[in-house]
């Protein structure tokens, strides 16, 4: 259920990967993995920096260009299965080549190559947003912004942070943020999601970014819920995401609808698909079984989301063609 075509602006690559693939390429290249799946071959972890290193673990087999083209076609695959006609998609240059600027570079031609294949065979169409690891710290952080600066243009879009947000600070990346916006990236941080209110007012004043991923908990400021509605800041919710990791108990607790009501311009993604049981249109159905959403409230998130989106004009004119259609 839920409306179709959808638009997906929070989806990170790897965190998309099916367990089944990863376990694949793990036999392929004899790597024993085996200690992060369950007995029913799903992800397995026991909280979010649990998880944090389960997907770093996964990401360990993903060695080649090859291997990340593979993973692009999958994913994009699955996407538009879900009715999902234009996606943004986090990529890391941390585990593409470990920062170097010409693996960096094999890395990303392999994945616009299975793009543009998965866009001519099902029209759907994807743009990747460069994120560094804030775990990792702020010195890779530094060389991520710089691949990320080398190949910024119509397909790198944009610029951001996901990772351990309980670690150092939105300050301690602003070298990088400020290296992405040279460049002409669009700015996008994960906030608000295991730090409070101050965790999403830093990230908006210290990186100055228009999109927050997540951001949920801004709900326990209501001044700060008003100034990011005020200043049209746009949340990128992961509601299935957060209800999978424990921070709100089911879609009825989630603060997403008094988000919206209250004015918040807000979106909905799937975070780590097979990680967290989602897809789109599940978090379509359980939106519209907990606050009776309908399809105007989606036709609402979709024009969000597009308003929203890092790709350039004439892409968003592509994308509106195909909504109106
Ligand atoms: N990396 C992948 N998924 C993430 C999430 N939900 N929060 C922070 N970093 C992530
Ligand atoms: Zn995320």
């Amino acid at each position: 259920m839920g409306l179709d075509p959808k638009l997906e602006l929070h989806l990170h690559l790897e965190g998309a990967a099916p367990p089944l693939f990863i376990r694949g390429l793990a036999r392929e290249k004899h790597i024993d993995i085996s200690g992060i799946f369950d007995e029913r071959g799903n992800y397995k972890y026991k909280d979010f920096w649990d998880f944090l290193k389960v997907y770093e673990a996964a990401t360990s087999v993903l060695t080649t260009p090859e291997d990340y083209a593979r993973l692009t076609r999958a994913v994009l695959e699955e996407s538009a299965a879900q009715g999902v006609i234009y996606s943004e998609t986090f990529l890391s240059p941390d585990f593409c080549g470990g920062r170097d600027l010409a693996a960096w570079r094999d890395y990303l031609a392999a994945m616009q190559e299975a793009a543009d294949e998965a866009e001519r065979k099902d029209g759907i169409i994807l743009r990747g947003i460069i994120t560094c690891i804030r775990h990792f710290g702020p010195e890779k952080a530094r060389e991520t912004a710089l691949c990320a600066a080398e190949t910024a243009g119509d397909w790198i879009v944009g610029f951001g942070i996901a990772g351990d947000e309980k670690v150092l600070a939105p300050k301690d990346f602003r070298w990088s943020f400020d290296c992405a916006k040279e460049s002409g990236l669009r700015l996008t941080a994960h906030a608000g999601e295991w730090g409070g209110p101050s965790s999403v007012r830093d990230a908006v004043r210290d990186l100055g970014v228009e999109r927050i991923g997540h951001g949920v908990r801004a709900i326990e400021d209501l001044a700060l819920v008003d100034e990011l509605a005020e200043r049209e800041i746009v949340l990128e919710v992961c509601p299935g995401s957060n209800v999978a990791l424990g921070i709100y108990p089911g879609f009825r607790k989630h603060p997403i609808g008094q988000l919206f009501d209250r004015g918040v311009k807000v979106t909905v993604s799937t975070d780590d698909p097979p990680f967290f049981h989602t897809t789109m249109s599940r978090e379509f159905d359980m939106l519209h079984q907990a606050f009776d959403w309908d399809d105007g409230v989606f036709k609402t998130l979709n024009e969000t989301a597009l308003a929203a989106a890092f790709c350039d004009a004439k892409t968003k004119d592509k994308i509106k063609k195909k909504l109106e259609a």
